[in-house]
């Protein structure tokens, strides 16, 4: 395993948790996904969708009576893009039954597919979460052509002479 790296480049964006904004989360992390040339137009949707089913959940059940806090922290390394959604609301007791196709605790109201599809759009995802604590979903997408998947990596692209 390589030791850890300094991101190329990050940000973080903290707000309330209003419905509102979801899709600026969304927005925001898919204009800075947009800064890494290797990331095909699908990668930058597989993102975005990502994205704003954690803050949903973020917005839904971490505050249901309330509005709380939601921090999201992005950072690009050479071969990935991180993302860490945070709320510190009321926590998941059963993260694997959460990440279950179609569980919900609002059965009727909700699909249960949020964190299905974070499973499925994004390469690593780690959710910690504790009750009363709140809950934190970790994501990567890999960038594609790396050295560690295969090829270049933006490393190769940015801040070197044309030969
Ligand atoms: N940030 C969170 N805080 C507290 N509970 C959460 C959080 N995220 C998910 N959960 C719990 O995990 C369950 C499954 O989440 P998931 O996003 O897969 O489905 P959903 O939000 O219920 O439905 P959908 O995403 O399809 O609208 C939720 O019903 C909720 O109980
Ligand atoms: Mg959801």
């Amino acid at each position: 395993m390589s030791a850890e790296q300094d991101p190329i480049n990050r940000f973080s964006l903290s707000f309330p948790g209003l419905p509102a904004n979801v899709s600026f989360a969304r927005a925001t992390v898919a204009a800075f996904a947009a800064q890494v040339d290797q990331f095909t137009l699908e990668d930058l949707e597989d993102i975005r969708i990502a994205v704003s089913e954690a803050v949903s959940n973020a917005v839904i059940h971490a505050y249901p009576q309330s509005v709380g806090p939601v921090e999201v922290e992005v950072a690009l390394f050479p071969d990935r893009l991180e993302i860490k959604v945070v709320d510190h609301g009321r926590g998941i007791p059963d993260v694997e039954q959460a990440k279950t196709p179609t569980f919900t605790t609002l059965p009727g109201e909700r699909m249960g597919l949020g964190l299905t599809f974070v499973q499925t759009y994004m390469d690593e995802v780690t959710i910690s979460s504790r009750p009363g604590m709140g809950t934190t979903v970790w994501m990567v997408k890999k960038l594609p052509g790396t050295l560690a998947n295969g090829g270049g990596g933006i490393g190769t692209a940015v801040g070197r002479p044309a030969p």
